[in-house]
């Protein structure tokens, strides 16, 4: 069986600035909550650190080239925040634009379309100082740095991803403990995901006022959620869950507002939110990025507190959880797809994330063919695929991700890429997934 794309279907992949560039203190670049938080011993897995990683700042070039042999239209990188302004404000570390400038004119030059996230989770520490994403001010410091590279990377960038998955930045990192800084309160969370938001409006109208060219959007990642029984409470659960990791930001972005059953639910540990806020956050878009990786079935669970996370992962029958420990469950990326354009009004749409990380097993030459992750792209393809014959104005698909790398609290013991790296020696090996990826760009089908 052979499933073709649309003409001009972009395929590329994805990667963010702390988890691959390394030369954490070099050039002028400032600290971010990143290297405090995985500096902080007991905080990451092994007590691993984003100070090398894939070392990508020095090897950039070697990157793109591998870029170009694999053929990708289009790679979707971060800038580093406290790199480009290291007190997060103020002054500008020319170096550090440099670097984004220079990436920007190799991929250019090598056919590869640059996608850029302004904001993919490493807030200068100087901004968390002053009361980081709870604080309403960092929403307009953000603002102005995304000014500062509209002006100087506008002539390059062919799309804008604002902020990379606020429910991440705000509640992982504010309320859960789970992220970098490490706070433990719902209602920091709460403020952070508000103010994350403003930022992506206030980013979106200044955009506008800029010269730059291209489109710009926020980055998404939503959940498949489904109750676990088809028991009135379990439904209701599974609503609020929905509510809670996917409307909470598709509703406002989309001026539909927060959603009022969880508002309610919230109750005092609502952030302030001024008028105007939720006009700003709505600020029309040109496209939208989905980020997909699992599903959840989800059932009541009385002990489960305001937040209420209780479920299972949904797998494909036959399938293991991937060393995430996350389910293989495509349809949720064909369901959500159609979501968007039924209940969104069918934005211009990205998947700017998918991708699975398996267990790394290279052979005596070091070759890793890892059939598992061909099967999984695969497949999540084919639900692309099906949604946009059901009409989902899918654009393009970027693979999380083009090579291994700090995968957050996890360090690096996740391994997510299409390309090997060896971070003792930096190495870069193509796998299997990334031979079979390259044959999907250039036949712009997928043979089963
Ligand atoms: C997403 C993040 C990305 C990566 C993948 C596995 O939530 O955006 O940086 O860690 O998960």
């Amino acid at each position: 069986m052979r499933v073709g794309f649309p003409k001009d279907f972009l395929w590329g992949a994805a990667t963010a600035a702390y988890q691959i560039e390394g030369a954490w203190n070099e050039d002028g670049r400032g600290a971010s909550i990143w290297d405090t938080f995985s500096h902080t011993p007991g905080l990451v897995d092994n007590g691993e650190t984003g100070d090398v990683a894939c070392d990508h700042y020095h090897r950039f070039e070697e990157d793109v080239e591998l870029m170009r042999r694999l053929g990708l239209g289009a790679y979707r990188f971060s800038v580093s925040w406290p790199r480009v302004l290291p007190e997060g404000a103020g002054e500008v570390n020319a170096a550090g634009l440099d670097f984004y400038k220079r990436l920007a004119d190799a991929l250019l030059e090598a056919g590869v379309k640059p996608f850029a996230t302004l904001y993919h989770w490493d807030l200068p520490q100087r901004i968390e100082d002053a009361g980081g994403w709870p604080a309403r001010e960092t929403a307009d410091r953000f603002a102005e740095y995304a000014v500062l590279l509209f002006d100087e990377l506008g002539d390059r960038v062919e799309g804008w991803f604002t902020i990379n998955e606020p429910i991440c930045a705000g509640m992982l990192g504010y309320a859960e403990g789970a992220h970098a800084p490490g706070g433990k309160s719902l209602a920091d969370g709460l403020a952070a995901s508000h103010h994350l938001l403003l930022a992506h409006g206030k980013a979106v109208r200044a955009f506008r006022e800029s010269s730059a060219r291209g489109g710009i959007g926020i980055v998404l990642n939503l959940t498949d959620v489904v109750p676990a029984r088809m028991t009135p409470e379990d439904v209701a659960a599974a609503e609020r869950a929905d509510a809670r990791s996917n409307r909470w930001y598709l509703d406002p972005v989309f001026g539909k507002g927060y959603p009022e059953d969880l508002v309610e639910r919230y109750g005092s540990e609502m952030p302030e939110i001024l008028d105007g806020d939720m006009e700003t956050i709505a600020e029309p878009i040109d496209i939208f990025g989905l980020n997909y990786y699992n599903g959840r079935r989800v059932r009541h669970d009385p002990d489960g507190g305001l937040l209420e996370l209780s479920g299972d992962e949904i797998r494909l029958a036959g399938t293991e959880l991937t060393e995430m420990g996350w389910g293989v469950w495509p349809e949720g990326l064909f369901r959500l797809l159609l979501r968007l354009k039924n209940e969104y009004g069918n934005p211009p749409l990205y998947v700017t994330e998918n991708g699975v990380a398996l267990p790394d097993e290279p052979d005596s030459g070091g070759r890793v063919e890892d059939p598992g992750r061909i099967d999984f792209l695969a497949r999540h393809f084919l639900a692309a695929r099906r949604a946009i014959d059901e009409g989902a104005d899918l654009r393009g698909y970027f693979v999380w991700s083009l090579m291994d790398n700090f995968e957050w609290a996890y360090g690096y013991s996740k391994r997510f890429g299409i390309v090997r790296v060896d971070f003792e020696t930096g190495k870069r090996t193509p796998r299997g997934s990334a031979d079979w990826y390259s044959r999907v760009i250039s036949e712009n089908a997928v043979e089963f």
